[in-house]
């Protein structure tokens, strides 16, 4: 079951993404990062555990264009849709927010692949470098693909 995030999910997803952070899979976030974005987030309920095994963020970038930032699935949980639930529940909030494309930076290409996504040239990414990148901990050497899907209105 997807659903938005809630603050009280926001310290078992900061756990889970920095541990992930430090195989090199994600940027890691802080509290402060992830509390101030937290309604950026949607969280995947799984019905028998009744606890949270993904998140996903789709953070605003311009007037045409978002980012899917920091999506994760608990490595017990993969390859059973939930990855491409979390992100069909972003396009749906992005349509409803009346943009037109999403972008992700990853090394899972297949994945993205698979849920519609290309791959790109980051030079088609300008608003990413004005504003996350310059600030990034792998600017100026990202090694990232830039992944990107144009949605049908
Ligand atoms: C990437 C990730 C979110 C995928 O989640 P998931 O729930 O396993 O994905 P799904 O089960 O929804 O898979 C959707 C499709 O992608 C495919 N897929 C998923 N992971 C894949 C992988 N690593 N390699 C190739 N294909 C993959 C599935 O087979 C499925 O294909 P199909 O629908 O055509 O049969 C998960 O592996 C993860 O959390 N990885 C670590 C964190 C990470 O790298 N996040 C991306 C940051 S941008």
């Amino acid at each position: 079951m997807h659903r938005k995030a809630r603050v009280d999910d926001i310290r078992l997803i900061h756990r889970e993404i920095n541990l992930l952070a430090a195989e090199g899979k994600v940027l890691p976030r802080s509290l402060n990062d992830l509390y101030t974005h937290v309604r950026d987030l949607h969280v995947w309920i799984d019905d028998g555990l009744k606890t949270i095994v993904g998140w996903c963020a789709l953070h605003v970038m311009w007037e045409d264009l978002a980012e899917i930032r920091s999506l994760v699935v608990a490595k017990a949980h993969r390859r059973r849709g939930i990855g491409r639930g979390l992100v069909e529940a972003c396009f749906a909030e992005a349509r409803e927010l009346g943009l037109s494309r999403v972008f992700a930076l990853t090394y899972e290409t297949e994945f993205f692949r698979r849920v519609g996504f290309r791959i790109v040239d980051k030079q088609v990414l300008p608003q990413k470098i004005w504003s996350d990148c310059l600030n990034c901990t792998k600017f100026p050497d990202c090694d990232e693909t830039a992944m990107l899907i144009d949605l049908d209105p």
